[in-house]
């Protein structure tokens, strides 16, 4: 298996996030279809429609072939619904997750890296809900690298930063049909809170209902996995990572907090001063040899008189 690593967001990762977020959605399209033929009123209505054709004075072929059509459409009009969401959702956020995560305090948003590949992402940001708790959100991974550990570890991070952060528990809201995330976050140890329907009418007419989940970090997160308490260590095992391990062998129970933990935003402000200071140092070196340059030309005009 390939090793992983995981690493804060950059501007270069955008393009890659967000191909990963739309394949992600569009991956679940299938079983939203599904669910919606599981609806009693869908085939109510396609008995209807169907019947009121063959009651038409048209030949049975016909009628039939214009039901096709009817159902293609539909068809192409939930595509465009779910294009729709994804577009929706990617305007929200992620045309722009520097600012929308790394930007805001108590922000933050990693990428799992596979030889040189961002290939699974997750976000969070402070609750609307509640200031204390801490909204997962965007959790990723490509269809080429799943059952791999990757969201789990990226869960971890998740997790051991909002430790580090002081919040008191992660928070996160997932869909009926992500069954697989599902699976994962009660793994993790988060608990189903509620079940709500998203206030607008096909979500409604669908029940398509929305899970939220919630870990407190009291006592949850540490009876995880008692050797890595914040799962830092386990990210890094787990990734074969080359970064070096802050604590290799903490003792159970204890917080293997970074030395100087920082919110996303810090980081973000600190990698923005980096680069400025490295446009900086790049403009004194153009400036150093474009004066060497003249001071050259100088010399050799000053030179000039005595060589001739
Ligand atoms: C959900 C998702 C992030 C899991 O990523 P992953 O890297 O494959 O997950 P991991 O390998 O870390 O697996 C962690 C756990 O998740 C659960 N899980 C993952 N895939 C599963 C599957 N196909 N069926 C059942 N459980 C699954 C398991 O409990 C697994 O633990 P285990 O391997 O010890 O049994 C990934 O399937 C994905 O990106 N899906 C599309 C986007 C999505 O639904 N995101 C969630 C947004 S709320």
């Amino acid at each position: 298996m390939q090793p992983f690593s995981i690493r804060c967001y950059g501007d270069c990762d955008g393009q890659r996030v967000r191909e990963l977020y739309t394949a992600g959605v569009w991956e679940h399209f299938p079983r939203a279809r599904r669910h919606l033929l599981g609806q009693w009123w869908v085939w109510v209505a396609v008995g209807l429609v169907l019947g009121l054709l063959l009651a038409l004075p048209l030949p049975p072929v016909l009628a039939l072939g214009l039901g096709a059509v009817l159902l293609a459409t539909v068809h192409q009009l939930l595509r465009h619904v779910w294009s729709s969401l994804i577009n929706q959702n990617l305007r929200a956020d992620l045309l722009d997750p520097a600012s929308h995560y790394l930007g805001r305090e108590g922000g933050c948003f990693w990428v799992a890296e596979c030889q040189g590949q961002v290939v699974g992402t997750v976000g969070v940001v402070p609750s609307n809900a509640s200031p204390a708790e801490l909204e997962l959100k965007r959790l990723n991974v490509a269809i080429t690298h799943r059952r791999r550990g990757i969201a789990k570890a990226l869960c971890r991070t998740v997790l051991a930063f909002a430790h580090t952060s002081g919040f008191t528990a992660v928070v996160l809201s997932t869909s009926l049909i992500q069954t697989e995330a599902q699976h994962l976050y009660l793994k993790m140890g988060f608990q189903p809170t509620s079940t709500v329907l998203p206030p607008n009418l096909l979500a409604k007419l669908t029940n398509y209902t929305i899970h939220r989940y919630r870990l407190t970090l009291a006592g949850e997160f540490r009876s995880l996995d008692p050797k890595y308490p914040l799962g830092i260590n386990a990210v890094k095992q787990s990734s074969g990572g080359s970064q070096p391990d802050p604590d290799p062998d903490p003792a159970p129970g204890a917080a293997a907090a970074p030395a100087t933990p920082k919110w996303g935003w810090q980081r973000h402000r600190e990698q923005q001063q980096q680069q400025q200071q490295h446009r900086e140092q790049r403009q004194w070196h153009r400036t150093g040899s474009e004066l060497s340059k003249e001071q050259g030309a100088e010399l050799s005009r000053e030179r000039a008189p005595g060589v001739s």
